[in-house]
């Protein structure tokens, strides 16, 4: 079986270097002319473990290509998979798939013979369908079937979650195409993993439902870890006992300054939008979009109330800029929010990042680069932690505090134990902990 995927962004690439390694021929295919030419040669542009060693062994043993011809792997390709981006549209946050159905009429313009064309891109309920009937009204002689195949990655561990999946799940109505597909996900039966086959507008919606949920978990928790400062309570004994009934589940249930991504945030914001446009509007999500929100800014207060007046011309170490470790990514990330609202202070930051600085350096100006935890908490008056890298865990706090100048640390991901803080003399600052 011969696939083309459409877009090699982060779930193009992911799926077709994936799919390589479970042994059929992928042709990856995209616009951008200076990324083809380094992903041909081996080179990722993006930061995910593992997926340029699967991307190298592709194209070691032939069964990965890319190209922007985009025409010749549409004729060759038995099921097409269009994974191109569908952003926010500003304003209603409603989800852009102007890309979608561009990459379908492509397809109208080139396919010969029975194609499988798949959504694979998150986009709002009755998108598939009108992939359908673009194909459908530009190519009336030709056969087609249209599937959803919603993916289910997180970013720094795509490659894992893409090779043992809790489950896959399929929209599909044909026969033939559901056949088909079951073969692709062939070597998923290895090792038991419920294929979920469904009618395309259900498909469509797992994905949002999903996510809506495991946001609306993650506030959850942050809410109650509020709830736990103002009791004296403990809010990851908390979240453990919870987490404990199995109707609950222990994951997403650890507090955090806000969620963010490139996931959770827009599909909130576009299941919120759709859901209202059809009469079944979901307050829940709009709320859970409210308080993240409110979430990220009031991270600032607490800075600042932690920091004492006054604040201007105070110096901070931020460590962790990206929306969560081993991700150069920073769309969404909380630090967005609130480093331009200290800088608007007049603080000083030094921060540090392992991977989202030069990123983080062109959204954010004003912030000082640092080379690493130590040369950001050089002579600062306080360190704030916003991303949980693993370095962090293991950083020299000693070293630390005869770096400070003043021995203050605001962990917003509850790394540190409190005890052990105070006891060597930190002011200690964390989530929903005594
Ligand atoms: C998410 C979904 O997990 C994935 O299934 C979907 O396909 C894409 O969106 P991702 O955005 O890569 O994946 O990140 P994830 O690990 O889910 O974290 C999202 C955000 O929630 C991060 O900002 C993270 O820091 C935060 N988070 C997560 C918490 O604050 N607490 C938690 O307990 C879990």
């Amino acid at each position: 079986m011969r696939v083309a995927i459409l877009g090699a962004g982060y779930v193009g690439l992911v799926t077709g270097a994936c799919f390589a390694e479970f042994g059929f021929q992928i042709t990856c295919v995209d616009t951008d002319e200076r990324k083809i030419a380094a992903l041909a040669k081996g080179e990722v542009p993006i930061f995910e473990p593992g997926l340029k060693a699967l991307v190298q062994l592709g194209l070691q043993y032939e069964r990965l290509h890319f190209t922007t011809d985009a025409g010749e792997a549409i004729r060759a390709a038995d099921v097409i998979f269009i994974a191109v981006g569908t952003p926010s549209r500003r304003g209603n946050g409603e989800a852009d798939v102007s890309f979608v159905i561009a990459a379908a009429e492509m397809i109208a313009a080139h396919a010969v013979g029975y194609k499988v064309v798949v959504t694979k891109s998150t986009v709002p309920v009755g998108t598939t369908r009108r992939v359908e009937r673009v194909l459908r009204r530009l190519r009336p002689d030709c056969k087609f079937d249209v599937a959803a195949n919603p993916e289910f990655l997180r970013e720094g561990s795509a490659i894992e979650d893409f090779m043992r999946p809790n489950r896959v799940v399929i929209g599909v109505e044909g026969e033939r195409a559901r056949q088909m597909l079951q073969q692709l996900y062939r070597p998923l039966h290895l090792i038991e993993t419920p294929i979920i086959f469904a009618d395309l507008e259900t498909a469509e919606l797992i994905k949002y439902a999903s996510n809506a949920f495991l946001a609306m978990k993650i506030t959850f928790i942050n809410q109650m870890a509020d709830l736990c400062e103002k009791v004296g309570g403990d809010v990851h004994v908390l979240a453990k006992a919870m987490g404990l009934d199995h109707r609950i589940g222990p994951k997403f249930l650890h507090p955090g300054p806000g969620y963010g991504g490139s996931c959770f945030p827009k599909d909130t914001m576009a299941l919120a939008t759709f859901a209202r446009e059809c009469g079944a509007p979901v307050d829940l999500v709009e709320t859970v979009i409210r308080v993240n929100e409110a979430r990220k800014r009031s991270m600032v207060d607490r800075i600042l109330d932690a920091l004492g007046t006054p604040s201007s011309g105070k110096k901070l170490a931020v460590l962790g800029l990206t929306f969560k470790p081993n991700t150069d990514d920073m769309r969404e990330s909380p630090a967005l929010t609130i480093l331009p609202r200290l800088l608007e202070r007049g603080i000083k930051l030094q921060c540090f990042d392992p991977a989202g600085m030069a990123e983080a350096a062109k959204l954010i100006p004003g912030i000082d680069c640092c080379r690493d935890p130590y040369e950001a908490a050089a002579k600062a008056d306080g360190l704030v932690l916003l991303t949980e890298w693993n370095l962090f865990r293991a950083l020299d706090l000693d070293r630390i505090k005869a770096t400070l100048h003043a021995p203050l640390i605001i962990d917003f991901r509850n790394i540190y134990d409190p005890d052990k803080m105070r006891g060597m003399g930190f002011s200690y600052h964390s989530l929903g902990r005594p």
